[in-house]
């Protein structure tokens, strides 16, 4: 039997509600499971130990530096199949791992607590750190080209639908005045216009939410989910589950809303006596409610705090 580390060996990433994900998502031991957020590993390494070798597991992330992670810690797995990419190329990551159906398929939103901690990236917002925000390297758009090139409306729309930031409009005219004089290129400069946009008491408030949502802007990540979620009807087998952990509330209304419009498709006027769009459920959903983590979890692992955990089944 292969070594598993208690489901969190390193600092990498600590996984998230790790034995609800297992218990939810892993429902036949010699299944097909997409991992779309391989990430470090973590939930990749829970699945592993339990399924059998006829079992295949296909791990995906947009970061390179997330897969050669995950690579040499799975190493001992020989059904593990990692795939570069986002989680809504479906079609090419099952072409190239030689399946058809999936039995499961579990989305962890987010970046990773590594990718946080890499100043590198540009994710965090400590100082002196250049504003990047890429998942993947080879990307183009970075947080600086957003901040310098997008006009004052754009940038109020970014903050306020993905930060859900009150002194949305503040910041932008702010952003918008300061690269006239300088382009911004770090946190620092970012930092010091919230600073001088939002009174005092709602700064770190306000500093997470504004990198949040560059981060969701450069990203492109609302739309790839959209696109995931819809793609997932196609690719599940029926009785197979998709189970998606999000962290912020407009990730998570999106994943409740396309769940609940699988479960209830119909169309039709209510005062109709019966359906006449023929439109049929494609998904239940397992509870009426997400899953969320427990106070030890949270105790223990601060960055759950915020996790909602959805899974619907395909029908
Ligand atoms: C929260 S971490 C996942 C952690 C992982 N479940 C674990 O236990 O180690 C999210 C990971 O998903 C990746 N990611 C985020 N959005 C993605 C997307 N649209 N397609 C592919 N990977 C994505 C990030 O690069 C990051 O490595």
């Amino acid at each position: 039997m292969k070594k598993v580390s208690k489901g969190y060996p390193d600092a990498y990433h600590v996984p998230v509600l790790y034995k609800e994900v297992v218990e939810s998502l892993m429902i036949n031991p010699n299944g097909i499971y997409y991992d779309g957020t391989l990430g470090g590993g973590g939930h990749a390494e829970l699945f592993l130990h339990k399924l059998s070798n006829n079992a295949v597991y296909i791990g995906i992330d947009r970061d390179a530096e997330a897969i050669e992670f995950a690579k040499k810690r799975l190493a001992n797995y020989n059904n593990l199949i990692v795939y570069n990419g986002t989680f809504n190329m479906f079609e090419s990551a099952m072409k190239y791992a030689g399946v058809e159906k999936l039995d499961g398929i579990l989305l962890d939103l987010g970046v990773s607590t590594h990718q946080i901690d890499e100043d590198i990236r540009g994710f965090t917002f400590r100082p002196g750190v250049p504003l990047d925000m890429r998942m993947n390297n080879s990307d183009s758009l970075m947080a600086a080209d957003v901040l310098n090139t997008y006009d004052e409306d754009r940038l109020i729309k970014i903050f306020k639908e993905y930060g859900e930031e009150r002194f949305s409009k503040n910041i932008a005219r702010r952003i918008v005045k300061r690269r006239e004089d300088k382009t911004i290129t770090t946190s620092d400069q970012l930092l010091d216009i919230i600073n001088h946009s939002v009174p005092g008491k709602f700064l770190v408030k306000s500093y997470a939410r504004i990198f949040q949502a560059l981060r969701i802007e450069v990203n492109n990540e609302l739309d790839i989910l959209r696109d995931a979620l819809e793609q997932s009807l196609i690719y599940l087998e029926k009785g197979g589950r998709l189970g998606v952990i999000a962290y912020h509330s407009g990730e998570d209304r999106i994943v409740k809303e396309f769940i609940q419009r699988q479960e209830n498709p119909c169309e039709c006027s209510k005062d109709l006596p019966y359906c006449v769009c023929g439109k049929k459920p494609q998904m239940r959903r397992i509870k009426p409610y997400p899953i969320t983590p427990a106070a030890e979890e949270i105790a223990e692992n601060p960055r759950a705090r915020s996790a909602k955990f959805r899974v619907g089944e395909r029908i």
